[in-house]
């Protein structure tokens, strides 16, 4: 084993259960495939529908003791989590550049993520506040307070196989929860490392079962947690055709759900934008992480009269970038997760001309030496326009869809035309045009951002999006409340009994 896997706890052969003293999988055994070179990282053995019974029989009973346990001191906890994170946050970047093939800083910056989560969930824990309300009757007291959940349930994606998981387990965490995390079977080592990382912190303080893993399959793990009514909530992060299954599904059993899903998120450059800026903000949002962020650039609306501009600059741009293993430090785009995923970006640029448009740019598999494994492509620019179908997918590849307007009401209409609604962005120095992409008949998106990308958000605003991305909100401000329950209490400390709205009974 490589050191920095050794220092990550990653053997030969993982378990993919493992929740306190309990690290015996049965099920299928599956290989972790680099899509770096094709190889082969380590193996990892998934639970069973047996062994999801065992975990979630743990996390329940941690629950008990957890709920209990004063939130500050529960904050510690993460605070240690986050410190560990910093000393292992070369090892872990690594491990997540190897695994899912994003470049040395992305990884690095996803643990820089988690390390931003666990400060904000410490500052949480000594907060958590509820309403202190004016109550109708005297010598009454009305107040809300939050209480933990129970255990949840957390299902990632493999783009960002460690930042979201800690988004939502150092929130759930502070807030009394217990927890259940299935990570992507594609980034089954990712969720190893971390859980070697949370186990060790709150095995030093005695505790157990309250952050539990198991690696599975879709069928049965995924659909036993979405059916299970001991989890209460349910966070979910992947595809709008997943969210749909769910999202109903938790909802049928009236369990809360976190769908962070689909983004098509666009970029308008308006006439009188610093182009240098729209440039960088562009090339980072389409072409970092190889366009596999939910928040990545999908569709660039350029005003007409700089179109031509612009679009001369990005191909130029886009030449320059060097394309090749993201363990290199001078790469700027690594491959895409797999074989699949290459597949489905030549799927939709196959439909390009026949809805109308044309690759003006890129979006050839890339082999050779220096392209081993097979997942290697050049990022693609078409000419589109709204209407076309591709467009209006999310296809999770850098495919950069550009299309022309002339007025900013044009631009919008445009940007909200998709029934995806995570991100967007608007490069303007024209204070009216960004106050009217952000205004209520503007973006319709989670998130609207003035000369900064769609992509790169910080932790401290709360995550997500509208329509077909689920409407969930995760990491910071007051997202917490989706991971506990509020309770409302009327407390009388007078001798008589009144009743609200003055009725008068007997
Ligand atoms: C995702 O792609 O699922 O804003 C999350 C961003 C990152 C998070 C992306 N902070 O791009």
């Amino acid at each position: 084993m490589r050191d920095f896997l050794t220092e990550l706890g990653i053997e030969e052969n993982n378990s993919g259960v493992i929740i306190g003293d309990l690290r015996e999988a049965n099920g299928e055994v599956i290989e972790s495939i680099s899509p770096v070179d094709g190889q082969l990282i380590a193996k990892v053995q998934m639970g069973t529908a047996e062994d999801y019974e065992k975990v979630v029989a743990k996390a329940q009973a941690a629950f008990a003791t957890w709920r209990m346990v004063p939130a500050p001191k529960r904050g510690e906890i993460i605070r240690q989590m986050g410190m560990l994170l910093r000393d292992k946050k070369a090892a872990l970047g690594k491990l997540v550049s190897l695994e899912v093939g994003k470049i040395l800083p992305e990884g690095e910056g996803e643990v820089q993520e988690m390390i931003d989560i666990a400060d904000f969930a410490v500052g949480l824990s000594r907060q958590l506040y509820g309403l202190d309300i004016k109550s109708e009757r005297p010598l009454h007291r009305l107040v809300e307070q939050w209480h933990p959940l129970g255990p949840i349930g957390i299902i990632s994606a493999f783009n960002f196989p460690v930042a979201v998981w800690s988004w939502n387990a150092f929130l759930a965490g502070v807030c009394g929860d217990s927890m259940i995390w299935k990570p992507s079977e594609k980034a089954p080592l990712c969720g190893v490392a971390c859980q070697k990382i949370d186990e060790q912190v709150l095995g030093d303080h005695g505790y157990e079962g309250v952050m539990g893993m198991i690696v599975g399959t879709a069928d049965p793990v995924g659909e036993k947690m979405i059916h299970d009514e001991r989890l209460p909530l349910i966070s979910a992060t992947g595809s709008t055709r997943m969210g749909r299954r769910v999202g109903a599904v938790v909802a049928e059993r009236f369990g809360t759900s976190i769908l962070e899903l689909g983004g098509n998120n666009a970029l308008v450059v308006m006439d009188d934008a610093k182009l240098d800026l729209a440039l960088s903000g562009v090339l980072f949002g389409a072409v970092g992480t190889a366009g596999q962020r939910c928040t990545s650039t999908r569709r660039l609306l350029l005003h007409k009269d700089i179109a031509d501009e612009f679009l001369g600059r990005l191909m130029k741009a886009y030449e320059q970038v060097p394309i090749g293993s993201p363990l290199d430090e001078k790469t700027l785009m690594g491959p895409l997760i797999d074989e699949q995923a290459v597949k489905q970006m030549q799927d939709a640029l196959a439909k390009v001309s026949e809805q109308g448009g044309e690759i003006i740019y890129g979006g050839e598999c890339l082999s050779g030496d220096d392209y081993p494994g097979g997942c290697y492509v050049k990022p693609a620019i078409v000419k589109a326009h709204p209407e076309m179908d591709v467009v209006k997918d999310e296809t999770f590849a850098p495919i950069l869809y550009v299309m022309t307007f002339e007025t900013l009401q044009e631009a919008i209409a445009i940007q909200n035309g998709v029934q995806q609604g995570l991100s967007s962005a608007i490069f303007t120095e024209s204070m009216r045009s960004a106050e009217t992409f952000v205004s209520a008949m503007g973006s319709d998106c989670g998130i609207a951002n003035v000369n900064v990308g769609t992509s790169g958000a910080e932790i401290g605003g709360a995550f997500g999006g509208e329509k077909e991305t689920g409407g969930g909100r995760e990491s910071g401000s007051d997202s917490w409340k989706a991971y506990m329950r509020r309770q409302t209490q009327t407390t009388n400390w007078s001798e008589e009994m009144p009743l609200a709205q003055g009725i008068e009974f007997g």
